[in-house]
């Protein structure tokens, strides 16, 4: 029987797209979840719509990676615990600008900005979760939420950050799986969700990009995310699996 392997799970960035998604699933699953971004608002209309006594709600900029140790704490004292953590929160690049993605799209502060949610808050939470994990004696998991745009040639700050994100995967992952905390990463293509609002207009917009001609539905990649940190997905130890319908097959 497939079953999660940890049970009290912080999802960062857990109030929209992927996260809120990956909420929903690990909350069918039988987890307690917190959810945590930076707008109260939109992590209280997540919990209205997921409607679950296991789910709370933490406003938390990730970007504070100084702060991190504190918010695990609260965390854990909402949940009664914590085994798990969903590293998913990020901005776009045109969420970050309000512009495109070209590399010359892009200030330095912008740079900043971007890579202190993408990859320095990531690094953190990863870290102080590893920390907590090994002080109490815990077997968790920890799920790293990078993009597929590691698997491309990088044009700026957001393939940076994601592909850093897959090797500190890879690295803490081989590290820190004798401890039994298995960290393992998933590499979405284009997924319907406010991120790539700029272009995703509709869910059926054909999306020839894909080798499956179509946007990637954000409970797809939640089902993989609840296989990556189920009984069965222990197997898969330090690695990203990449759900991009075909994007990068050929790369
Ligand atoms: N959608 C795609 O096509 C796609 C493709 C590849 C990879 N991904 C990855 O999937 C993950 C989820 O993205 P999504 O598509 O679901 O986008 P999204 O709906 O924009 O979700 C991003 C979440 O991150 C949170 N967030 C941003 N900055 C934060 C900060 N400083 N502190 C705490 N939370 C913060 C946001 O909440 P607040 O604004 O309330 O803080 C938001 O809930 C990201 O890692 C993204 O890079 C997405």
């Amino acid at each position: 029987m497939i079953s999660l392997r940890c049970s009290h799970i912080i999802v960062t960035g857990g109030g929209s797209g992927i996260g809120k998604a990956i909420a929903a699933r690990l909350l069918r699953g039988g987890a307690r979840v917190v959810i945590a971004g930076r707008h109260m608002d939109r992590l209280r209309e997540a919990e209205r719509e997921l409607a679950s006594d296991s789910l709370y709600c933490m406003e938390w900029d990730v970007s504070r990676a100084g702060e991190a140790e504190e918010h695990f704490e609260r965390a854990k004292q909402l949940m009664g615990g914590f085994d798990g953590l969903v590293n998913n929160a990020a901005l776009g690049t045109s969420q970050a600008t309000g512009r495109g993605y070209e590399p010359w799209d892009i200030t330095p502060e912008e740079w900043d900005r971007l890579m202190d949610v993408n990859l320095k808050a990531a690094f953190f939470n990863m870290r102080t979760a590893v920390d907590i994990m090994r002080r109490e004696g815990v077997r968790g998991n920890i799920l790293n939420i990078a993009s597929n745009a590691a698997c491309m040639d990088i044009v700026g700050s957001y393939g940076a950050a994601k592909l850093s994100l897959l090797k500190m995967t890879r690295a803490f992952g081989k590290r820190f799986g004798a401890d039994g905390i298995i960290i393992n990463g998933i590499a979405p293509g284009a997924t319907f969700t406010p991120m790539i609002a700029r272009y995703a207009k509709a869910i059926d917009q054909p999306y020839p990009r894909h080798a499956i001609g179509r946007f990637i539905r954000p409970d797809e990649i939640a089902e993989l995310a609840f296989y990556l940190m189920s009984n069965y997905g222990e197997i898969i130890c330090g690695h990203t699996v990449v759900a991009d319908g075909g994007d990068t097959a050929a790369v």
